[in-house]
């Protein structure tokens, strides 16, 4: 179906193509930041006005008169320093969301050109635990992972594990010094990070540690049988706790391919770029360069080292030719920290001169960060382990729960407790813009009130409880007069699902999701306050009391399928009761 938004964005460009011949970039339509002064707006006068040489105010006028009245909106006003506010008709909207109801996609048609999307996520390197940056790129990821196949893109997700770098070489070498090994059953991240710790340590008294760790790791790359056999098995044991903590998150990854996995094709790669005069020998060491390219110029990419070492870079060439050749991809989202921008930055600058046809997205974030507004360390000042944040997050979110609902069997406190405490942990940090830090507090991501899971939660339950009410007393959904503000307020919301997820697929930013479904437990909570939904006249039974029910109803239905769908795509686990 055509939602709204799509409709005017539609208007506005074929205005704007037919009158200059350009439109400015995405979005062209936005929901309006103050309902008071619209459903829509465009910044496009704004953004477009310096460079057609019209002012800004006289070109929005301009294209307010040329959009005019629409099927769907009246004619749009003009705000502030060239906004262009939009209000769209009541009936028109009502008309299209009962045409809806039931539909479990919500009207949300699957793409026409679906693409092959690998999304490249988690990913954390073996013999240290993961810690919270991770946490931010597994949910990050799984999110996208999400919005995307359900807009009928065919999505491959892979965690691309750290299970082949230089770590290896330390970590081998001090295992065979501490000459026991109890510990690698039990907690084998904890333990392989302890040990590569405690080498590090001593290599900064001995100088030759670093040299026979060097040793160990050239015969695990040599494929000595011993070290292969031990590195399988620190690879296998970590592999058990890791999908642990996937099965608590609910993620899932079609294929865990880590970095060894590539291992052979590194020297065929290094071939196929120096055949193609991409990459080059410099002092001993082998580099791509980008002479053409202002900002990378002077920042070769290295991917042999002069002692004949491949690199991280050199695995990230190998998996992108294996996911273009083998998997056929249209477009890879590479979910990291944005530190490693300039490494993405080279790979996608490699993949163009190499000429696989293939859109590299760098989905980056930012830290996250203490009270102190340093990055979040526990009290002693080391890393946060995720394992103990999760375990936090549910013991807070018990206590809460454990005093609002004392009613409550055990077990289903226990259970709720998980969903929410989970759930609001990565609700905190879907929320954020990713490219920001921003500051983690406990109190502010458990709040029943405000842009939280807990408050997304209750509101879904809410709705719930109204439909399972209905339905138990044979009343159903249907259509009927819809015509109060609040009621309005829902019903346009609900029209801009369709335009909101297809904002999270092309900025690949799940933020705008979590606003949005914010924006409708809002409304939900104020529609449910002013109309009664059950029994909507005071005077039950009189005059059109029956279509004002299914009407209301069909609100609290479409309210319930939109909310419960997009929190799936968040991947929070919804509830019937709390
Ligand atoms: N293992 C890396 C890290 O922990 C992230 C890998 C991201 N994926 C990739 N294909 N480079 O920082």
């Amino acid at each position: 179906m055509q939602f709204p938004a799509d409709f005017l964005r539609n208007q506005l460009v074929s205005v704007l193509e037919r009158r200059f011949g350009e439109r400015p970039p995405e979005p062209l339509i936005e929901p309006c930041a103050d309902p008071r002064f619209g459903d829509l707006q465009s910044n496009a006068a704004l953004v477009l006005a310096k460079r057609v040489g019209i002012e800004p105010r006289a070109l929005a006028a301009e294209l307010a008169a040329a959009v005019g009245q629409t099927e769907w909106s009246l004619p749009p006003e003009v705000a502030g320093p060239g906004f262009l506010n939009f209000r769209l008709k009541p009936e028109r909207c009502a008309k299209a969301f009962f045409s809806l109801l039931g539909d479990p996609r919500l009207g949300i048609e699957k793409a026409d050109k679906p693409q092959t999307v690998v999304v490249d996520y988690s990913s954390p390197n073996i013999a240290k635990e993961m810690h919270v940056g991770h946490l931010r790129s597994t949910i990050l990821g799984e999110a996208l992972a999400r919005v995307y196949r359900f807009l009928g893109h065919r999505v491959i997700t892979v965690n691309h594990l750290g299970d082949w770098g230089t770590q290896f070489g330390m970590v081998l070498l001090g295992f065979k010094r501490r000459g026991e090994e109890t510990g690698l059953e039990n907690g084998p991240l904890e333990y392989l990070e302890e040990i590569y710790q405690e080498i590090q340590a001593s290599a900064k008294a001995d100088p030759t540690i670093r040299e026979q760790a060097k040793a160990e790791l050239r015969k695990l790359q040599n494929g000595d049988p011993e070290n292969l056999a031990l590195w399988s098995r620190f690879v296998e044991a970590s592999k058990a706790e890791l999908a642990r903590i996937y099965e608590e998150l609910g993620v899932r990854f079609d294929f865990t391919m880590g970095e060894s996995a590539y291992r052979d094709q590194l020297a065929s790669v290094i071939r196929e770029l120096c055949a193609a005069g991409i990459a080059k020998p410099s002092q001993g060491a082998i580099c791509v360069f980008f002479p053409n390219d202002p900002e990378l110029q002077d920042k070769p990419f290295l991917i042999r080292k002069s002692d004949g070492a491949y690199l991280y870079a050199t695995t990230d060439l190998a998996a992108l030719r294996f996911r273009v050749k083998e998997w056929r991809a249209d477009r890879i989202l590479y979910v990291t920290d944005g530190r490693q921008r300039l490494h993405f930055r080279q790979l996608a600058a490699t993949a163009r001169q190499w000429g696989l046809p293939v859109v590299i997205e760098h989905v980056w974030f930012g830290s996250v960060l203490g009270e102190d507004n340093k990055p979040l360390k526990t009290r002693e000042g080391k890393p946060i382990k995720l394992r103990e944040l999760l375990a936090e997050a549910v013991r807070r979110a018990y206590a809460i729960i454990a005093e609002k609902r004392p009613d409550l069997p055990e077990a289903r406190k226990m259970q709720i407790a998980r969903a929410v405490g989970i759930g609001a942990l990565k609700y905190a940090d879907l929320s954020q813009n990713r490219n920001l830090d921003y500051v983690f507090r406990w109190e502010k991501l458990l709040s029943f009130e405000g842009n939280t899971a807990p408050y997304l939660l209750n509101a879904y339950v809410r709705m719930r409880a109204i439909l399972r009410k209905a339905e138990a007393a044979g009343f159903s959904p249907g259509p009927g007069p819809l015509s109060s503000e609040p009621e309005m307020r829902l019903v346009k919301l609900l029209l801009d699902f369709c335009p909101t997820l297809e904002r999270v697929e092309s900025e690949g930013r799940p933020h705008f999701l979590c606003t949005y479904l914010y924006e409708v437990a809002r409304a939900f909570h104020r529609f449910y306050e002013c109309c009664p939904v059950l029994q909507p006249s005071p005077q039950a039974g009189g005059e059109g009391t029956e279509s004002l029910r299914a009407a209301r109803l069909a609100l609290c239905q479409g309210a319930a399928a939109t909310l419960g769908t997009g929190l799936d795509l968040l991947g929070i686990e919804r509830l019937e009761e709390m």
